[in-house]
């Protein structure tokens, strides 16, 4: 599916209630999957990676009623309640998925295989099978170290005391799900922190995660207890209004109910770093974590390099920040990013082709960018305005980077392959045109 978005220099007003969080809404359903007792589920994402999640669960044995659209009602097969899967367990376009649940089926005394789609398939999965491996899993790959991935059940899993060399909360929520299963205590270590959302929910769900730094521990056999999951406001998702109000002076726009788990804010701080309003409105807490509406204004933006201990507390922002960059004044630095080359698509390349396509300067690093920010409108004037055509490689974030750009564009942005737009926010377009863009499909 191919959107194009006109160029619309328009103020943004009014409030944005985004869609719930992808890492918190998966391992809700995770949990609440091996929890004994009834889990509700409320603002649940009903995104295609969490129903991915979802299904792979019901494929477990785990009755769950779907209540209303974001309320799922889980009843919980308890931690040895899992039932041997009678298909392959399609993860879709998951990364979260897969890598949690392959720490969880690492631990199950039946077989399983997880599979997803294209491009996760062929994302590095080293970073978990070495570990589950030093634990006694058995899980076979292709060569490549990529999905399929098969797993064997094994009596016993072991637990380790593991330094993983990569920043991942998905390697540290992996882990840390296997030792659940294993005997002993399992501790993973960490070069950075990560988001820590599977520690909030596991001491929810009364299970015991001990921190110490950039260390978490687990001892095996614990056992989940169900109990009631709010899903705050995807501030991944927020981000993106949250740059599209940036850009566009004279906006005012208020995101609520955004989770402000420091893990998870960092492009909230390169924002305000460049010079856009920004404010964190009614701060409270919801359920594990801390939420807040944030109020962003708009107006002139100026270029940074983002401070390399930033770059895990934005991981995933760094596609709407290249745009946030390309609109500023002056000249934006990433480094120490490389981890953006494995996630849903090649994110420096995508991107980097992306913005020349639109005219903007920005030099491609093995660990970053280096991005000319235009100090206003983007993409080359011509008389008949052809639409400028961008190839999101599939990728959600860079279909959604590129429609945000449109609000500071000389040009229609045509962007190819947009369907995976709902693998995590399926209520972008909607949200887009309330504001007054203006969508071709
Ligand atoms: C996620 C962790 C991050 C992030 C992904 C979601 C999670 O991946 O990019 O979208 O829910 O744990 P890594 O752990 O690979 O950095």
């Amino acid at each position: 599916m191919d959107l194009i978005f006109a160029p619309k220099r328009i103020a943004l007003n009014g409030e944005i209630r985004v869609d719930g969080d992808k890492s918190i809404s998966h391992r809700a359903v995770l949990f609440g999957a091996l929890a004994e007792g009834v889990t509700e589920v409320r603002g649940f994402l009903t995104g295609e990676d969490t129903r991915h999640t979802a299904k792979i669960m019901t494929a477990l044995g785990v009755q769950i009623t779907e209540v209303s659209s974001d309320h799922l009602r889980i009843r919980g097969a308890g931690q040895a309640g899992l039932r041997a899967p009678l298909v392959d367990l399609d993860c879709g376009n998951a990364g979260t998925g897969m890598r949690l649940l392959a720490g969880v089926l690492a631990g199950q005394n039946f077989a399983s295989t997880l599979i997803g789609d294209h491009s996760l398939s062929s994302r590095p999965m080293r970073r978990i099978l070495a570990p589950l491996a030093l634990m006694g899993a058995r899980i076979e790959a292709n060569p490549m170290q990529t999905a399929p991935l098969r797993i064997t059940p094994v009596k016993q899993l072991n637990a380790i005391d593991y330094t993983t060399p990569i920043a991942s909360a998905q390697v540290k929520s992996c882990v840390l799900l296997a030792g659940l299963y294993a005997e002993g205590v399992t501790t993973l270590r960490e070069p950075e922190p990560t988001r820590d959302h599977s520690e909030r929910m596991l001491q929810a769900f009364g299970v015991n995660v001990v921190r110490d730094g950039l260390a978490a521990s687990i001892l095996g056999g614990q056992r989940l207890s169900a109990c009631a999951v709010s899903v705050p406001a995807d501030p991944s998702s927020a981000a993106f209004f949250a740059v599209a109000a940036a850009i566009s002076p004279g906006s005012n726009v208020l995101l609520t109910d955004v989770c402000i788990n420091p893990r998870r804010t960092g492009i909230f701080a390169c924002l305000s770093d460049m010079g856009a309003e920004i404010s964190y409105e009614n701060q409270r807490t919801l359920g594990a974590e801390p939420v807040a509406d944030i109020r962003v204004r708009g107006g002139a933006l100026r270029g940074i390099r983002v401070p390399e201990e930033r770059v895990a507390d934005m991981i995933d922002e760094f596609p709407i920040f290249f745009i946030a960059a390309s609109v500023a004044d002056g000249v934006s630095e990433v480094v120490g990013a490389e981890e953006l080359r494995v996630k849903e698509s090649d994110r420096i390349g995508a991107m980097v082709r992306g913005l020349a396509s639109l005219g903007v300067h920005a030099e491609e690093r093995p660990d970053g960018v280096r991005i000319e920010g235009a100090g206003g409108l983007i993409g080359k004037a011509a008389l008949d305005s052809p639409a400028c055509v961008i190839d999101s490689r599939g990728d959600h974030r860079i279909a959604m980077s590129f429609a945000i750009a449109s609000l500071a564009a000389r040009v229609p942005i045509k962007i190819l392959d947009c369907a995976n737009i709902a693998t995590s926010f399926p209520g972008f377009t909607g949200i887009c045109e309330r504001l007054g863009m203006q969508i071709g499909r």
